[in-house]
């Protein structure tokens, strides 16, 4: 979930990983909410996705948290870089509190 640094600063050790300050500067990120239930919606635990056009990885981080297998295919290697670090950030357990991961 996206907050402003400010935000993030304040927040205590153990729930940072649960937040992402907002330093991503691609112009169209999508909610990972939203990513997540399209990746739900056409995936099952353990598939692969590629997303031809992945800008700043939403979509990556999306399947990192569902177990998916994840190929992300960029043409900016300044939004290549933002992706690759926002997905390395991403662990399993980022997804508890924000949709029930499928039965
Ligand atoms: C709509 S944005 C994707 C946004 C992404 N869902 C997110 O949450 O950040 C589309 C991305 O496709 C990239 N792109 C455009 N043409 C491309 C191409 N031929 N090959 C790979 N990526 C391309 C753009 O640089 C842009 O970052």
């Amino acid at each position: 979930m996206n907050i402003s640094q400010e935000q993030y600063n304040k927040l205590p050790a153990e729930y940072k990983k649960y937040f992402e300050p907002m330093t991503n500067k691609h112009c169209c990120v999508k909610p990972v909410h939203l990513m997540s239930w399209l990746v739900r919606l056409v995936s099952k635990d353990g598939d692969t996705v590629l997303d031809p056009f992945c800008g700043s990885g939403t979509t990556g981080i999306a399947c990192k948290m569902l177990g998916r297998k994840f190929i992300g295919i960029e043409i900016s290697p300044e939004y290549f870089e933002i992706a690759k670090k926002r997905i390395e950030n991403t662990t399993q357990d980022m997804f508890v509190g924000l949709t029930p991961k499928e039965e």
